[in-house]
């Protein structure tokens, strides 16, 4: 999972600065900024009607409908849709955990590093050194920022295991769910790893701030409002996946226009692995759809009109707001947009791709609400498409302001205020 990817938005004004206005252009063409949802907190101070935890792990939940509580819904999910996700572990097996990769087959974060048992270990980093000597700071400020919303995969572990009917009931438990989990987070895991290490030895990240910035943001969370329910969970973790392949592809591409191939390698293998990712959330929810094609219909429809989070949403490294009057993932946000590394455009077309790989127009046989909900989104996206190319206009014209990031030692990175 990961990074910025994630729920982007389109995005509204921003209303305060206490930056110098500068007229500094961008290095690369601008592209429609994101903006992220408030996010919610969790109180649970309402009690649950349901009896949750069976041996199977899937309870009771949806018996006695959805869970309201400070407005969002929890547990959304029926008896019967639990019923059609319980069908579904020989569908998980044939097709699905055969995505994963074996250990022996996997890339090691080692096999991109200076090796630190060598003789020539000072000299491989050197040579490392003198790679990422021609990064620009825009581009480590998104390297910085996707590598600290890899570091946050605790957060993202944890999500997954909200899910009803999925979870890992026991940390060990042997459904293909619970190895599911496991093991796509043992992959993710990798991904943190290599970059928080690259960064490192390069010597041009401030690891302190960023390693206070990757604290703060495990104990944030997310809320990604998934509503415990799977048909969300993996629609949103399929949009994620895809839009993470795009981050990190941008990454990788860029840091080979930069002089660093092997910063470009590093990137490229981390979005091989968020493709076959975005292939089995993508499959689960194929098979999800061909079950219960109107329930897939109202969560698909009711998470894009609810618009993706992105994951590190919650970050903060306690120092950006006080001393830029701005908030630390937005303005990753906007670098990441100016660099055409994560645009509002890649957020729309992610959808758009969605939607016809779901085949969302052509639906036949619904309910009447998930026709509704196929009218809805439909609009919608017609809507994020007008939306999006009239951002791209107004962006042009709007000012750049420097702005420091703690991660770069507050060196200072233009930031077009949106
Ligand atoms: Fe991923
Ligand atoms: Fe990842």
């Amino acid at each position: 999972m990961t990074m910025l990817g994630l729920g982007t938005v389109l995005q509204r004004p921003s209303t305060s600065s206490s930056i110098s206005v500068q007229t500094v252009s961008p290095r690369t063409p601008r592209r429609l900024a994101c903006r992220v949802q408030p996010c919610a907190a969790l109180v649970t101070d309402t009690p649950r009607p349901k009896t949750l935890g069976t041996s199977s792990g899937n309870g009771k939940v949806g018996e006695n409908g959805p869970t309201i509580i400070n407005g969002q819904t929890l547990h959304s999910i029926s008896a019967h849709q639990l019923d059609l996700l319980r069908s579904m572990d020989k569908y998980m097996e044939s097709s699905v955990l055969p995505i994963l990769k074996d250990v022996n087959a996997c890339w090691q974060p080692t096999d991109f590093l200076p090796d630190s048992s060598s003789p020539d270990f000072a000299d491989q980093v050197v040579e490392l050194r003198k790679r990422t000597d021609n990064l620009p700071d825009d581009y480590l400020v998104v390297l910085v920022g996707d590598m600290i919303t890899e570091e946050a995969l605790p957060t993202y572990m944890a999500m997954l295991n909200t899910l009803d009917g999925v979870r890992d009931e026991t940390g060990a438990a042997p459904t293909p769910w619970g190895r599911w989990t496991r093991q796509w987070t043992a992959e993710e895991n990798r991904h943190g790893d290599l970059m928080n290490k690259y960064c490192y030895l390069s010597g041009r990240v401030n690891m302190k701030a960023v390693e206070k910035t990757i604290q703060n943001l495990i104990g944030s969370g997310m809320d990604p409002k998934t509503q415990n329910n799977p048909y969300y969970g993996f629609i949103y973790t399929s949009f994620q996946e895809r839009a993470t392949k795009i981050s990190h592809g941008n990454t990788a591409a860029h840091a080979s226009e930069y002089g660093d191939k092997q910063l470009g390698r590093i990137c490229a293998a981390i979005a091989g692995d968020e493709a076959r990712h975005e292939k089995a959330y993508i499959k689960m929810t194929d098979e999800i759809f061909r079950l219960d094609p109107s329930g897939s219909m109202i969560a698909f429809s009711d998470m894009m009109r609810k618009q993706i989070v992105m994951p590190a949403h919650l970050m903060d490294d306690n120092e950006h707001s006080s001393k830029n009057g701005r908030n630390l993932f937005k303005d990753f946000s906007a670098v990441a947009q100016a660099t055409g590394t994560y645009t509002g455009k890649d957020y729309v077309d992610i959808m758009e791709f969605l939607m016809k790989h779901w085949k969302i127009a052509e639906l036949q046989g619904l309910t009447p609400e998930a026709q509704k909900a196929q009218e809805d989104v439909q609009s919608l996206l017609t809507k994020f498409k007008r939306l999006t190319e009239r951002q791209e206009r107004i962006m042009k014209s709007k000012p750049v302001v420097s702005t420091q990031f703690s991660w770069i030692f507050n060196r200072e990175v233009p930031v077009i205020m949106a």
